[in-house]
């Protein structure tokens, strides 16, 4: 069975092959931690934007869209608090140089425990057989018992160092546990110190401190600022939300893991905007409405954990992440975050104007809490990609690569081919692509044997493929071919749009699906 690191390797080779996504300026031997998506990636993620925007704006009627700039005043981010506190802690191990977030390096030693238990119970799993019972084997076992009181003793020390900002703390903690550097494979480390993730530049042509402005850390600024103007003037109340789909930037030092960790990348964030006191109510909500949103995918329901922070941000009173289960582990993949009303209330401070809510109900005016739900749309690009992948060994002892993405979600929804290229059968593959061009992206292909095109629309993940073969052109029917089962039905030519339509709808995420043929 291949390894983690393996599939790894083969998802970010194939999505480079297939037209998902390619290093940026490639040319030029490209730009670290930066990715261009491609042909196929472009049609993936726009699906996800699409998927999330429904789920979050088209299904509630008090939840609206905002497009704010990248390009904010430097004040916001005074206010946000992120020219002080939006650091990193980095060490540099001194015989490799190179430079590790010093967090990360405790994580990934915490993450190599885990791995222990894992394999125990994968051990114990398959001495057992079906007799095995995880959760009991989990309370008893004295290995797994001393490792989770292990993991335990270590969280807390992360905690209160990261809390502390106990930068020496941080360093003989890394130094207690033995860490050693993946090169060089010392011990040889360097003091912990803080790094801002901001990118700085200069806006106009006055160089200097007063003209730097900052390319966005996240999306969420560009909502609290533009607040209020969208409550007035979409005469929203409380609770309501803003939610925004955009480019974000981090200076990241350690950027690594293909698209999971990029210094741009895009953000699809909501803030929910709440009375004060009901804030733990609606953070409630939105965890459990983000992970039905993530489990309707089916990518598995045991890839997804919550994990809530040890280190809270400087703005939260709760916090915690959706972890999904990537090729290199369980790793953050959104964020649900009660924000309280440190944003709007340092806005006020800083710009001098009230941000306040009026309460007709209640008769009251109040700064509004804020619950956000923060999702990576890049990390949710590798989440799909990945846990889509598979290799499978045919009946007929041929191999193919198939990405099974959800159909809602797959870059190209059907794909056209004639099984020849002649007797006429081409002009009538071209007629059918032209009744479904109008509400999918559709592909056409006439070269090579039909097993062989076959083949390359699973690697993209094309969810349906339609023959059109003689028999087409003496009884207007076509063959549908299903990506996942291989099967085939066949089925007039007039009701295509509406069988493929119906397949490939972004409502059978919503709800069950209804397809009759
Ligand atoms: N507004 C809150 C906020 O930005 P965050 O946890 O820092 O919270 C939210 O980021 C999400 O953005 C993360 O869960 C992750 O999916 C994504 N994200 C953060 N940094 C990233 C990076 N360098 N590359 C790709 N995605 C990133």
């Amino acid at each position: 069975m291949a390894s983690n690191e393996d599939i790894f390797k083969k998802v970010v080779s194939h999505a480079k092959e297939f037209g998902f996504v390619f290093p940026s300026s490639e040319i030029y031997d490209g730009l670290s931690a930066t990715y261009d998506y491609a042909q196929n990636g472009v049609e993936l993620k726009n699906n996800i934007k699409k998927y999330w925007w429904t789920a979050m704006v088209q299904m509630n009627e008090n939840i609206v869209g905002l497009d704010a700039a990248i390009f904010m005043h430097p004040k916001t981010w005074k206010a946000s608090g992120h020219v002080d506190a939006f650091n990193d802690p980095l060490i540099d191990n001194k015989d490799s140089k190179k430079r590790y977030r010093a967090d990360v390096l405790v994580e990934d030693h915490i993450a190599k425990i885990e791995g222990k238990i894992n394999k125990d119970i994968t051990k114990a799993k398959k001495r057992f057989g079906d007799a095995f019972k995880e959760e009991e084997f989990r309370n008893t076992n004295p290995n797994v018992l001393r490792r989770v009181g292990e993991i335990e003793k270590i969280e807390a020390q992360l905690k209160a160092v990261q809390v502390n900002e106990d930068l020496e703390g941080f360093k003989s903690l890394i130094e207690e546990l033995g860490i050693v550097c993946s090169v060089s494979g010392s011990k040889n480390w360097t003091e912990v110190r803080q790094f801002n993730l901001m990118f700085g530049t200069e806006m106009g042509s006055v160089a200097g401190d007063a003209s730097t402005i900052y390319l966005r850390p996240e999306t969420a600024q560009g909502i609290f600022v533009n607040y209020l103007n969208v409550q007035k003037t979409g005469r929203m109340k409380i609770p309501f939300g803003i939610a925004q789909i955009g480019k974000a930037f981090r200076n990241e030092i350690v950027a690594r893991q293909f698209i999971f960790r990029m210094r741009e990348f895009e953000q699809m964030e909501m803030q929910f905007f709440v009375k004060p006191g009901t804030q733990k109510k609606w953070y409630e909500h939105w965890k459990e409405a983000r992970i039905k949103w993530h489990k309707a995918l089916n990518l598995g329901s045991d890839n997804y954990r919550f994990h809530d922070h040890l280190k809270m941000a400087h703005y939260a009173d709760a916090a915690t992440d959706i972890e999904f289960n990537f090729p290199i582990g369980f790793k953050e993949l959104e964020g649900v975050h009660s924000r309280t009303d440190f944003d709007l209330s340092k806005h006020e401070e800083f710009s001098g104007k009230k941000l306040r809510y009026f309460d007709n109900e209640d008769n009251e005016s109040y700064v509004p809490y804020v619950v956000e739900t923060s999702i990576g749309l890049d990390r949710m690009f590798l989440a799909v990609l990945s846990s889509s992948f598979n290799e499978e060994k045919l009946e007929d002892g041929s191999e193919r690569v198939v990405l099974n993405i959800p159909p809602a979600l797959a870059p190209t929804k059907a794909a056209v081919l004639p099984l020849v290229k002649k007797d006429g059968l081409p002009e009538k593959a071209r007629e059918v692509m032209k009744t479904l061009q109008y509400d999918h992206i559709c592909a056409y292909e006439e070269k090579d044997s039909i097993g062989k095109r076959y083949r390359r629309q699973d690697a993209i993940g094309t969810p349906y493929c339609i023959t059109v073969d003689h028999q087409t052109l003496d009884d207007n029917t076509v063959t549908i071919r299903e990506r996942d089962t291989m099967s085939q039905e066949r089925v007039a030519i007039d009701q295509l749009p509406r069988i493929i339509g119906e397949k490939v709808s972004m409502k059978n995420l919503f709800i069950e699906p209804v397809v009759s043929v």
